[in-house]
C-alpha cells in the first residue's frame, strides 16, 4: 500500500447518490472484493451504524413523522453521525480498515440544503462541527436521473421511507446538490454514471482505488 498523508492508517470510503441509485449494492460488493484482498474492511451506512445511531435512523426516516421540521431532520441528521464518528468510524480509521459507508456528510448537503432548502453555511458549518473532523479519502457518487430511481424504487416495494417519498423537484434538487459538490471536489469524488450495469461500475470503482493506492497498484 503506498504511504499516505493522512490522519489514519485506514482508508475512509463514501457512496453517495439519489435513493434508488443502487449504492448499497455496489458497496457490498466492493467490501466482499476488498476482504478477498485481505483488507480489514468495515461496512456501514448513515443514517445509522452505531447503537444510538440506528436508533436515530428509526425515528428520522419514520413515514409517521410527516410533519418533521427540516431543522429538526438536520439535528436528527448530525446527532446520528457525531455518534457514529465517534464510536464506529474513527475507531476503524484508527485501526488501519478501510470504512465503506453508505451516505455521509454529502448527503446532508444534498438533502437537508439542496432538497430541503436550508441554509448553505449553516448545514455545511454544523456537519463539520457534528463530523469532528473525519473527511472521506474518497466519495462514489452513483448519479442518476430521479425518474429512473423512482422506476427502481416501485420494484423494491415496501422500503419507501419519509424522505424517498418526496416528490419529484425535491429529488432533483438533490441530486444537483450532489453534482454541484462533485464539481467543487474532483479529487475526492467520482462520479459514475448509475444507469450502467453494476459489473461496469463495478470496474470504475476497482480502477479509482487502485490509482488512489488503495490496493494493489
Ligand atoms: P438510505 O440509507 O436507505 O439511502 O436512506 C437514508 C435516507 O436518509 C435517504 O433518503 C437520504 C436521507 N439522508 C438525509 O436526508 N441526510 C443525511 O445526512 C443522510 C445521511 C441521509
Amino acid at each position: 500500500m503506498r504511504a499516505k498523508a493522512r490522519p489514519w492508517p485506514g482508508w475512509f470510503i463514501t457512496f453517495e447518490g439519489g435513493d434508488g441509485a443502487g449504492k448499497t449494492v455496489q458497496l457490498r460488493a466492493l467490501a466482499a472484493f476488498l476482504r478477498k484482498s485481505h483488507m480489514t474492511v468495515v461496512e456501514t451506512r448513515e443514517p445509522g451504524g452505531s447503537r444510538l445511531s440506528e436508533a436515530v435512523r428509526e425515528l428520522v426516516l419514520d413515514a409517521d413523522h410527516d410533519n418533521m421540521s427540516p431543522r429538526a431532520e438536520l439535528f436528527l441528521m448530525l446527532a446520528a453521525r457525531a455518534q457514529h464518528v465517534e464510536e464506529t468510524i474513527r475507531p476503524a480509521l484508527d485501526a488501519g480498515s478501510v470504512v465503506l459507508c453508505d451516505r455521509y456528510g454529502d448527503a446532508t448537503y444534498a438533502y437537508q440544503h439542496g432538497g430541503r432548502g436550508l441554509d448553505k453555511g449553516a448545514v455545511v458549518s454544523m456537519h463539520e462541527f457534528a463530523a469532528d473532523g473525519c473527511k472521506p479519502d474518497m466519495t462514489f457518487l452513483l448519479d442518476l436521473d430521479p425518474q429512473a430511481a423512482k422506476g427502481r424504487m416501485a420494484a423494491r416495494p415496501g422500503q419507501t421511507t419519509r424522505i424517498d417519498a418526496e416528490k419529484a423537484p425535491f429529488h432533483t434538487r438533490v441530486r444537483d446538490a450532489y453534482l454541484e459538490l462533485a464539481k467543487r471536489e474532483p479529487k475526492r469524488f467520482r462520479v459514475l454514471d448509475a444507469s450502467r450495469s453494476v459489473g461496469i461500475i463495478q470496474d470504475r470503482i476497482h480502477t479509482a482505488l487502485r490509482q488512489q493506492g488503495v490496493f494493489g497498484r
